[in-house]
């Protein structure tokens, strides 16, 4: 009998995915799609205890490779604006029987974050538009994907180098 789907199926599942493409990387209406390393966003998640947050979302969540990983942790969201790729992170989470990934097509700068206490991003660009999103008195964390586009405005609780890639945890005050 087959246990619950581990990290290792849904790493190697991307990398099938990733494999079939001529480069895992394009524009998408609202930015551009590139991905993040699956092994170091799982270390990530294991470094900030992911398990201790109630409701994780990725703005933006491309194939939905770090919604996937979180899901085995946690309830799991993301937003994002391409079709092709929700339909690509929904195909992943049914192959891989992830019940607890839900994906939203759409514009993230309009969503309502009230709900998440995590959110993650590995930004395409600055994050202006975030800290003006974020509801008043939100006590969740932002987790931040890469050194290139900070939230420069909220409060920086910690860096995380996650394999070769630096990573910040951020929270509103
Ligand atoms: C650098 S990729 C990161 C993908 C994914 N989070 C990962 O870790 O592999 C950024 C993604 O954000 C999406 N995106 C950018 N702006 C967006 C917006 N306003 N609403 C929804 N998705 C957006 C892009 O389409 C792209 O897929």
């Amino acid at each position: 009998m087959s246990g619950p789907t581990g990290p290792r199926e849904i790493i190697e599942a991307l990398r099938r995915f990733q494999a079939g493409l001529e480069e895992p990387y394009k524009m998408t209406p609202a930015g551009m799609w590139a991905c993040s390393d699956p092994e170091e966003v799982l270390d990530l998640f294991e470094q900030v205890d992911l398990g201790r947050f109630r409701h994780f979302c990725d703005l933006g969540s491309g194939d939905g490779r770090a919604v996937l990983l979180a899901s085995i942790f946690t309830r799991a969201s993301g937003v994002e604006a391409d079709h092709g790729l929700v339909e690509v992170a929904r195909g992943l989470a049914k192959g891989l029987g992830l019940s607890q990934a839900c994906f939203i097509q759409g514009d993230c700068r309009q969503a309502d974050l009230a709900p998440y206490d995590l959110l993650f991003l590995y930004p395409d660009k600055p994050l202006d538009w975030l800290t003006r999103l974020l509801p008043e008195g939100w006590p969740g964390h932002l987790l931040i994907y890469g050194p290139y586009f900070q939230p420069g405005t909220l409060t920086h609780v910690r860096t995380i180098y996650a394999g070769k890639t630096l990573c910040g945890l951020w929270r509103k005050k």
